[in-house]
């Protein structure tokens, strides 16, 4: 530092102040601090005023007198020392002395020494010396002239003198040229404090000298004398290790199980349902049932309500065996046929963590080698050895686990284990559709829900599609040796595994986030096909990758514009999609009231992802009519179509549901005939919405591939018939020209049977997928599914049937209104 400004003085002139006072505050480029006095004193005179900039090291700033001084008689000093240097002039009370200093510029009179503390220049310089603190001057000492050797050599001094230096020559009568004369041992030459001090016969003279030393020493760190400690003498190793911890024994407890009444299974489900069902899945599902309800764990901890229960004396007269869930997982190795039984294992060895993970600690008995099954590794198809560890006191439980084990796989595949009524092959908590519908309800926000479920008014319609199958009751037959059902049947060249698909439903992902591509997994886990609505909220490429090697439909509304359709169909046909059903139910849209007062709307993290570049989500739904419109107006650049006189505008801006899907213009003779020469051949056209006999007509007529009996669900004209009751008349218009599938109401598997025996070749379902979607996602699908053809498979068998298409009307006879009987 070499300037700084007075920011303001905290002692006036004439006013007294004590050691530690602040006497001014200072300011530099990098601070602002406080001038503290060192001594008690009087303020004699402020030469630099508050807010002076620039002030010079070592100019004068003020005058100060010891305390108890008359500040009125001290007389000021002249000033001494040149500007820039730390030297100022010393006052005296009565002659002010040109050789007294004041450092940091506050000059004191004679009598006053240190008055001030030096300011941060002069402080932080004083630090770097050698010779530590300043002390007063010796008036005797002043011009005491340097005897004996002093270290550090005589030499001109270049740069500026350290205001303490300075401040000391002044003390002692010597001026800075002096300074050039004294030996001097700062670093490069620079005139300490220390040899001043030296030089005046205050300090010894090697001191310096000796310092600097000293410090030039201890300014590297001396590591010479380090050495590498000498190893510790070997103690000798005790002969036997320390005792370990006794760790109880546990014991590896063994069965053989036979697979092959599970392999015979797995055949006879490939074959009749074309379903493969691996080995894993059979074992799995035995090992969850064997764990169910297993006598209580010896090494349990009791819980709160044993304790309790053992005082009130309750646990000595419970009528049921205490049990718990185990949690054991078999191993299992491919063995010949040799007997086995329950053995100890390998010495009841005690557990060790090396041979924990170098997995030694496996049943070590020599095996001849299996005969393994392909894809099944270390599974034999003969007989198995199926083991698990339990811990000590826990044997008989494992024993029992093992036991079951045996009974699920060897006795009991078909049944228990896959596919029968044990519980490991069932969602307990959902064992019907009507059940899944009422997970669905809880789980399903009331716009989805409402969305889902209403159908159009009063809904009469809908509750007639479900109703109408109640009024038909089936015929069993019986010896008819049922033991082989097939349920499968063709469509588009593929065996369906049951006649049931799921049907287009739009927006899937308010359901749940898997939406359409779990829909498409879930069908193709199941081997069934699917229909993908035009409103889907995934791609029609993303379900065709999802479907695998399943068949799919694309569900098509026509739009005036035949450009955005057009593309529709060619992407399809890319992605392989077998048909196009065409909705031909929807020239208006039908009236649903919930979807009207709950404002329904596609949340705008959804897209309509088939015309994500043409569509608005905000309004991209299924929305129900004109009144709807009305409300929620769409934007300017999307509007419906309307009829002006005789004049026909079509929709136009981006696609959405409400504006773009109805059409009332679609026509037999015009729309028919486009719509094959679009799709055809890699793709079937059928219409989808039929429900008179004389439609069907023409449809065989306009060579539709097949026709879908529909009311939309109900969701269009309350009032119109239950789709079963439809269905007869049509199936009769075509003669079985061409297929005829049928939707609505389906919710039972004896209702897919009804179906077939009026006439239907396949069903679809609407709604019980969405609620298997809201349930769990793709897994409530996978059930939603499997629970219709589970049902199905046995109103087969019970009704005396083994193929789905040996199913007629002989087996069904329909209930009048006043509860008789008739055949069909
Ligand atoms: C929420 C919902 C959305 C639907 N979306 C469409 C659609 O986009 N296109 C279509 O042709 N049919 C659609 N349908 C009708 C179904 O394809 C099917 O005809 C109807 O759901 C069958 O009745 P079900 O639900 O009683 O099984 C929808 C039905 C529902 C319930």
């Amino acid at each position: 530092m070499t300037e700084g400004n007075i920011a303001a003085w905290r002692v006036q002139e004439g006013a007294s102040f004590s050691a530690g006072d602040v006497l001014l505050e200072i300011e530099t480029d990098k601070a602002t601090m406080d001038v503290e006095a060192q001594d008690d004193g009087i303020m004699v005179k402020v030469m630099e005023q508050d807010g002076s900039k620039g002030v010079k090291v070592g100019t004068r700033i003020a005058v100060i007198a010891e305390a108890g001084d008359d500040a009125s008689t001290v007389e000021i000093p002249a000033e001494g020392g040149k500007e820039g240097s730390a030297g100022v002039d010393t006052a005296k009370k009565d002659r002010p002395s040109p050789g007294d200093t004041m450092e940091g510029g506050i000059e004191k009179t004679e009598s006053s020494s240190n008055a001030a503390e030096s300011p941060p220049s002069s402080r932080l310089e004083a630090d770097a010396e050698a010779g530590g603190a300043a002390d007063t001057a010796d008036a005797a000492q002043k011009k005491s002239p340097s005897s004996g050797k002093q270290g550090g050599k005589v030499q001109k001094q270049t740069y500026p003198l350290y205001p303490s230096v300075e401040h000391l020559l002044h003390l002692n009568g010597m001026t800075a040229a002096d300074a050039d004369s004294i030996p001097s041992s700062g670093p490069n030459g620079r005139l300490l404090k220390g040899d001043v001090l030296a030089h005046l016969g205050r300090i010894n003279k090697d001191h310096p000298a000796q310092i600097t030393a000293r410090l030039l020493k201890l300014g590297h760190l001396d590591l010479s004398n380090i050495q590498l400690a000498a190893a510790p003498p070997k103690r000798d190793t005790p002969a036997t290790p320390p005792p370990m911890a006794e760790v109880p024994q546990d014991t590896e407890l063994a069965v053989p199980i036979s697979l092959s009444a599970v392999i015979a299974t797995q055949k006879r489900v490939n074959d009749t349902l074309g379903i493969f069902l691996p080995l894993s899945t059979f074992i799995a599902r035995a090992s969850e049932l064997a764990n169910e309800e297993l006598p209580l764990s010896k090494n349990r901890k009791p819980t709160a309500d044993d304790l309790f229960n053992s005082v009130l004396g309750l646990d000595k007269i419970a009528s049921t065996r205490p049990s718990s869930r185990g949690h054991y997982v078999p191993q299992v190795t491919g063995l010949p046929p040799a007997p086995f039984a329950a053995r100890k294992a390998a010495a009841a060895k005690k557990i060790d963590i090396i041979d924990l993970l170098s997995a030694s600690a496996r049943p070590s008995a020599k095996r001849a080698a299996p005969r393994v099954i392909p894809g099944a590794v270390g599974i034999s198809a003969g007989e198995n050895v199926f083991s698990v560890v339990a811990k000590a006191g826990d044997e008989s439980r494992a024993a029992e686990y093992l036991e079951r084990m045996k009974m699920a796989l060897e006795k009991e595949p078909g049944s228990k284990g896959a596919g029968g009524n044990g519980s490991p092959d069932h969602d307990l908590n959902c064992l019907t559709i009507d059940e899944l519908q009422a997970h669905a309800h809880t789980m399903m926000d009331k716009q989805t829900r409402d969305y889902y479920n209403e159908g159009a008014d009063s809904g009469s319609t809908l509750l007639e599609n479900i109703e109408a199958y109640k009024k038909y009751r089936i015929r069993l037959r019986v010896l008819r040796d049922v033991s082989k059902i097939n349920t499968t049947t063709n469509l588009f060249g593929f065996k369906s595994s049951v006649p049931i698909g799921v049907a287009p439903t739009a927006m899937q992902k308010l359901a749940h986030a898997d939406g359409e591509e779990g829909t498409a997994k879930a069908c193709r886990k199941r081997g069934v096909p699917m229909g993908l609505s035009s409103f889907a909220t995934t791609t029609l490429e993303e379900v065709a990758e999802a479907s695998g090697e399943i068949p799919n439909v694309l569900q098509l509304y026509l739009f005036e514009d035949r450009d955005h359709s057009r593309k529709l169909i060619a992407r399809a046909k890319k992605a392989g999609f077998k048909a196009v059903f065409l909705t031909v139910d929807t020239p208006i849209l039908g009236r649903r009231n919930l979807e009207i007062r709950n404002q329904f709307k596609l949340p705008p993290h959804f897209k309509i992802a088939n015309f994500v570049d043409e569509e608005e989500p905000a309004l991209s739904d299924e929305t129900t009519s004109a009144n709807q419109s009305r409300a929620r107006k769409p934007r300017a650049n999307s509007t419906a179509g309307y009829t002006d006189g005789e004049k026909r505008v079509t929709p136009t801006g981006p696609i959405t549901f409400h504006t773009h899907a109805a059409n009332p213009t679609l026509c037999w003779e015009k729309d028919i005939e486009w719509l094959k020469e679009e799709c055809c051949p890699e793709m079937e056209v059928w219409v989808k919405g039929i429900a008179t006999a004389e439609d069907a007509i023409l449809a065989v007529h306009h060579q539709v591939r097949g026709i879908v009996v529909s009311n939309h669900g109900g969701r269009q004209l309350n009032g119109a018939m239950a789709t079963l009751d439809a269905l007869p008349d049509v199936v009769e218009a075509v003669r079985g020209q061409i297929p005829v599938h049928v939707d609505g109401g389906i919710r039972h598997g004896t209702d897919v049977f009804k179906a077939l025996a009026l006439g239907a070749d396949f069903v679809w379902v609407g709604r019980p997928a969405l609620w298997g979607l809201a349930y769990k996602g793709q897994e409530g699908v996978e059930l939603m599914l499997k629970l219709l053809a589970d049902e199905f498979r046995l109103c087969m068998g019970l009704a005396g049937v083994t193929k789905v298409e040996g199913i007629s009307k002989e087996y069904l006879v329909k209930i009048d209104k006043s509860g008789f009987v008739a055949r069909l």
